[in-house]
């Protein structure tokens, strides 16, 4: 048997310990020998087989007929010892299923009496539990052996490097365990090996990166952390030695610099997989004579420079991914001799030029990815009229023009279009009516300018996914029949949203509607009231994230949030809606309110205790009215955003909101409270420590379905001033345009996380505080107060100060010298009794005469271009820190998403990418 398995056969090895157990008792007229029957018994006996699976093995039987053992059809020698546990119980296993199964797992110790099994050709020791022990150094005399799997059997410790001597031996899987190997030099002696999978073996030292989401405690609870561990093996060049290799896998190493010139020698190679490692050259030309190559992907590296012609000669290639790279070449024209070609993946990078009229010869091609490039041009009918195979189409972001005649039907029936910021003229696009498969659509950003067609909203039975945001269409939706996410934001959508019950009270859309988890209609014309939409036709609902901000709604909020409990984000902002907050939405779960900018008044009902999870309150612009509760702080208590700002609030702080340990923002502004700035608040921990801020990681790790579309709607909102402002981005506290009295607390100086302080338009007296000064500000209002003495000279230690307002208080004496303070227009100062740079008043010896009338404007303007400037830089820093190895690195994304719906992804790609 030296003759190589042909690849495809793999996989069909794999399922061997699947089906034996149904199978493999076929031996019937043999008898097993002897010797054999007491070597396995003896091997049992070290085993701990809590299910009792082999109960079978018993004295004096026949050893073929046990279970997992395949005996040879003619000798009876013991052959095939399949001892892998049945596979894994799904998500949805109970807790016994679960108990069952790890019962099921084989463990202790393996007994060298398997040495008697002298024709033992294949040994599955795979998924069990062999926690405590190495990898047995006898099984390098195992010499008949051709299949060894110990993948995920939780072995530990030094692989023996006598494993190879097992010349026979042509399959080899050790993924999965906790394993130490010096080198790998024991490799090619194993002169038979086909198949070698050391993923997941955590053979090298943890590299820093790896480290990297260790860190996040977090993202621990997702379970995102397996994936990290995909890491296989320290690069050894010995492995190329290998004669016949067939297949290389080092995705997710670390291999750094150009791409290593030995894979030239490897010409056998039908599998090369360099998904994410940090090569860092161009495609060098050796890669491109691999012409038995199937599987080719260089993607996630930092591979530069252009796609050489060339690449027409990999002519078996079947999967080409080139994906998330900075390649800057035009795709080149002998493309279209890869006519085996199925996946062409070259997204994320910055291709140029127009998309080849030869992608029309492949006639094998089913997914087609070149999303995010710079390509440019038309695209013609014409190149799709060979593609009839194609179920995946997807060319966002880049700037192609795509307008077939009207007559034009597809050839393809495609599951996936994405053509987000093309232009695909200024009517609905007529051929999508032929996609009759249809599951996700983006056409946003595509410059329609048009009515949804009726045959649009009947395309699809499988509809999941439909994108129609920024693009001018117009005219009601009179029902949705997708499954779980609509986008429409950024259109002129008019019409009564009831209007998806009414039409259709017995139609598909009273069990489509319920299944949606998003649907996002900001920035509309949708008008009216909210009571249809919440009270029925998402009354049996999924929806986690509504958003209808910036529409015309009317009215009051429906009290009928009773069944939504999976709502986690909720935005009627910037409507006209009036009324009181109804009781019943402090029976959903959400994470996030925002009822800014409406019309609405009434004290704050008591049920939003309820709302544990909160984490961004935003009732701002408002007339509520009423004393601020003094239950935030016990039930609310994962609050990072609190704004107020601009209602009728009165009465004092709460002293207990200074136990809102994680807040970050706090803004109270413009409404009618009264008393002393309370001088606990120096306890608010995320603004004085920075591991009490959260980042948003919270909401991720509570829920996993919104994870993405939340973090989506950052990267959206964070662009818009109004939203930035409560992001909760930069810590801030405003406490503005108020009443308060009394003097600034001098506890204020311990919150040195905060970056922004604003305490103008009050009635605060006495002096400013030494302690402000320690204080690692950015920016800082006290104007329009009663204060009085100097302006502290610890000031001068305010060395990030960006804005800052003391005018029209009663400040005396000379302004202290430093890098910043010196920087700021006069009006920072107008209205005081101070002297000196930047004022061109000087310090005389002597008191100063009042200088009330200096020139400058008003403060304000500035002041929100500032905090928005900030805010927007705050939060790119963030966003990118903590967020971008989720998005940005595609394997571990990929990885995920298989566990997440599919929706989020696109939420998040449309999101992140529109309007930039
Ligand atoms: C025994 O097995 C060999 C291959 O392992 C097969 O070719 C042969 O037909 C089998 N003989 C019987 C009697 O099943
Ligand atoms: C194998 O089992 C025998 C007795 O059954 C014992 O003497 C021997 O130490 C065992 N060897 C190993 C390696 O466990
Ligand atoms: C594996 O065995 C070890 C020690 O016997 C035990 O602590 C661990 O929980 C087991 N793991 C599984 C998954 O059964
Ligand atoms: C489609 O395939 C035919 C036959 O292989 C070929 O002649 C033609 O040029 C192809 N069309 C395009 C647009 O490449
Ligand atoms: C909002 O509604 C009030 C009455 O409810 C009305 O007076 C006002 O004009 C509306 N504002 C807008 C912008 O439509
Ligand atoms: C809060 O929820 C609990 C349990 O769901 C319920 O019993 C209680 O009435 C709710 N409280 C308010 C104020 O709605
Ligand atoms: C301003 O400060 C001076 C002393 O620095 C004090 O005499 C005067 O009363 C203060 N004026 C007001 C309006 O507080």
């Amino acid at each position: 048997m030296t003759t190589p398995l042909p690849l495809s056969l793999f996989p069909f090895l794999l399922f061997i310990p699947a089906f034996c157990f149904t199978i493999c008792h076929a031996n019937s007229n043999l008898l097993c020998i002897e010797s054999e029957r007491e070597a396995l018994l003896k091997f049992k006996n070290h085993l701990i087989d809590r299910s009792n699976r082999l109960s079978s093995w018993i004295e004096g039987g026949d050893c073929c007929e046990w279970t997992g053992i395949v005996c040879h059809n003619s000798t009876g020698h013991v052959n095939q010892l399949h001892l892998a546990p049945l596979s894994e119980p799904d998500e949805f296993a109970t807790n016994a299923e679960w108990e069952a199964y790890y019962n099921s797992l084989l463990g202790g110790k393996i007994n060298s009496s398997l040495l008697e099994l002298k024709h033992l050709s294949f040994l599955d020791l795979s998924n069990n539990n062999f926690s405590s022990i190495h990898i047995p150094k006898f099984f390098g005399l195992l010499e008949s052996l051709q299949y060894l799997n110990l993948s995920y059997a939780q072995f530990q410790g030094a692989i023996p490097h006598n494993l190879g001597n097992l010349s026979k031996l042509q399959y080899l899987d050790l993924r999965g365990n906790d394993l130490k190997s010096k080198s790998l030099q024991w490799v090619p002696g194993l002169s038979s090996l086909q198949y070698l999978d050391l993923s997941f073996a955590n053979l090298s030292k943890a590299t820093d990166w790896v480290q990297v989401p260790l860190k996040l405690p977090s993202l621990l609870e997702l379970q995102f952390v397996i994936l990290w561990f995909r890491k296989c093996f320290i690069f050894d060049q010995l492995i190329f030695s290998l004669h016949g290799l067939l297949s290389i896998d080092f995705s997710v190493n670390s291999l750094e610099g150009p791409v290593p010139d030995y894979f030239g020698n490897t010409s056998f190679l039908e599998v090369l997989d360099l998904n994410l490692n940090n090569l860092n050259s161009s495609i060098p030309n050796f890669l491109y004579s691999l012409n038995r190559l199937h599987f080719l992907s260089l993607s996630s590296n930092q591979l530069q420079g252009t796609i050489s012609s060339a690449i027409g000669n990999l002519s078996s290639v079947t999967h080409l991914d080139l994906s998330e790279n900075q390649l800057n070449s035009q795709i080149p024209l002998s493309i279209g001799k890869l006519s085996s070609l199925k996946l062409f993946d070259v997204s994320e990078n910055q291709l140029n030029g127009q998309i080849p009229s030869s992608i029309g010869e492949l006639s094998s091609l089913k997914y087609f990815d070149v999303s995010e490039n710079q390509l440019n041009g038309i695209v013609l009918e014409i190149y799709f009229s060979n593609l009839t195979r194609l179920t995946t189409l997807k060319a966002s972001q880049n700037m192609l023009r795509f307008e077939p005649n009207s007559s034009w039907i597809p050839p393809f029936q495609c599951q996936t279009i994405e053509l987000g910021r093309w232009q695909l003229g200024l009517k609905f696009p007529y051929w999508l009516k032929f996609q009759k498969n249809l599951s996700e659509l983006d056409i946003s950003g595509a410059g329609i300018s048009d009515f949804v067609p009726i045959w649009f909203l009947n395309l699809s039975p499988k509809f999941k996914y439909v994108n129609l945001s920024y693009n001018q269409l117009a005219g009601g939706i009179s029902y949705l029949n997708v499954k779980d996410s609509v986008d429409l934001t950024s259109n002129r959508f008019t019409g009564p949203l009831s209007r998806y019950n009414n039409l259709h009270a017995s139609d598909p859309i009273g069990t489509t509607i319920p299944t949606l988890q998003f649907l996002i209609l900001s920035n509309n014309s949708f008008s009216g009231s909210l009571f249809e939409l919440v009270c029925h036709s998402l009354s049996r609902g999924r929806i986690e994230v509504l958003f209808i901000d910036k529409n015309l709604l009317t009215g009051e909020i429906p009290d009928c949030w009773n069944h939504l409990e999976s709502l986690k984000i909720l935005n009627l902002g910037n409507n006209n809606l009036t009324g009181k907050i109804p009781p019943s939405l402090g029976r959903t779960g959400l994470h996030w309110l925002n009822l800014r900018n409406n019309s609405m008044f009434g004290e704050l009902p008591s049920t939003l205790q309820n709302l544990t999870n909160l984490c961004i309150l935003d009732l701002s612009e408002n007339h509520f009215s009423g004393n601020i509760p003094a239950w935030i702080d016990d039930k609310l208590s994962s609050l990072t955003v609190l704004s107020l700002r601009s209602n009728n609030f009165d009465g004092y702080i709460p002293h207990k909101i200074c136990d809102l340990q994680y807040l970050q923002n706090l803004d109270l502004s413009h409404n009618n409270i009264l008393g002393a700035i309370p001088n606990c608040l120096s306890n608010l921990s995320a603004m004085a420590y920075r591991r009490y801020q959260k980042n948003y990681q919270f909401l991720w790790a509570s829920t996993r379905t919104t994870l993405i579309s939340f973090s989506a709607l950052l990267m959206l909102k964070g662009r818009e001033d109004d939203y930035s402002a409560t992001l909760g981005l930069v810590t801030s506290m405003d406490l503005s345009a108020n009443s308060l009295t009394g003097e600034i607390p001098k506890e204020l100086g311990s919150l040195v996380e905060l970056r922004s302080l604003n305490l103008s338009r009050n009635l605060l007296t006495g002096n400013i505080p030494d302690e402000i000064g320690n204080m690692e500000l950015e920016s800082l209002d006290l104007s329009m107060n009663q204060l009085n003495g100097e302006i502290p000279s610890s000031f001068s230690n305010l060395n990030f100060l960006n804005h800052f307002n003391v005018s029209y208080n009663n400040l005396t004496g000379q302004i202290p010298t430093s890098t910043q303070l010196q920087s700021f227009e006069n009006f920072s100062y107008m209205g005081n009794h101070l002297c000196g740079p930047p004022l061109t008043k000087h310090c005389s010896t002597k008191r100063s005469p009042p200088d009330v009338a200096n020139n400058g404007s008003s403060s304000e303007g500035s002041n929100v271009n500032w905090l928005y400037v900030s805010i927007v830089l705050g939060f790119v820093m963030g966003f990118w820190g903590v967020v971008a190895p989720l998005f940005f690195i595609r394997s571990w994304r990929h990885a995920y998403y298989l566990k997440l719906d599919h929706v989020s992804r696109k939420l998040y790609v449309s999101w992140a990418t529109m309007g930039m």
